[in-house]
């Protein structure tokens, strides 16, 4: 489907890359999502929604959300970019917390993204430095995916940026 618009939002650029793909490879249109004039969504029949996440939010998602009436009738689909690996149970939890307010029958995927704390922010890291010293303490069986993934990539630098993530939403915007 030609007719697609591609927005996106992304600190650390994980969520950009896989935008950017999918530009290329449906020949879509892509903007940044703070460069979005609400108008500039009527003319397209699909919009897909890139962001990171980031406490399990999708960064930047109130977008849709504030242009929802514009969005009505058009497929839309969102590409959730986080550090978690692919689980059922990760992908309903983004689900839960960022799928409230946006137009009936929207569509969520999951891209796995990267982890480099030597870019982050300074808050960032004290963050994630917090978060480390919470997950040691905790009994790894009762971890969340999110958790013992951490626990191997905290101080290490990965990206698992890949276009086998975008299978499933290239299909559906295809169908
Ligand atoms: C402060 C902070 C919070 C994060 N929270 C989550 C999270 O809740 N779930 C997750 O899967 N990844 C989380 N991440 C990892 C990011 O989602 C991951 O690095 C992703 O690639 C970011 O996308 P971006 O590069 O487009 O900004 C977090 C990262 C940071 C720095």
């Amino acid at each position: 489907m030609n007719n697609t618009l591609i927005l996106y939002k992304s600190k650390y650029g994980a969520a950009e890359k896989y935008a950017r793909m999918l530009a290329e490879k449906l020949g879509a249109a892509l903007l940044e999502n703070k460069k979005l004039r609400p108008e500039q969504l009527k003319p397209f029949d699909a919009i897909i929604y890139c962001g990171g996440i980031y406490a399990g939010g999708v960064a930047g998602i109130t977008l849709l959300r504030k242009n929802a009436a514009l969005l009505n009738g058009k497929k839309v689909a969102v590409l959730a970019v986080g550090a978690s690996p692919y689980d059922d149970k990760v992908i309903a939890q983004v689900k839960a917390q960022n799928l409230a307010g946006l137009p009936e029958g929207t569509a969520l995927f999951y891209g796995r993204g990267a982890w480099d704390e030597s870019v982050m922010t300074a808050g960032d890291r004290l963050l994630c430095g917090m978060l480390k010293k919470m997950i040691a303490k905790k009994d790894p069986a009762a971890m969340e995916p999110l958790e013992q993934a951490l626990l191997e990539i905290m101080g290490k630098k990965c990206s698992w940026v890949d276009e086998k993530y975008l299978l499933p939403l290239i299909t559906y915007i295809a169908a």
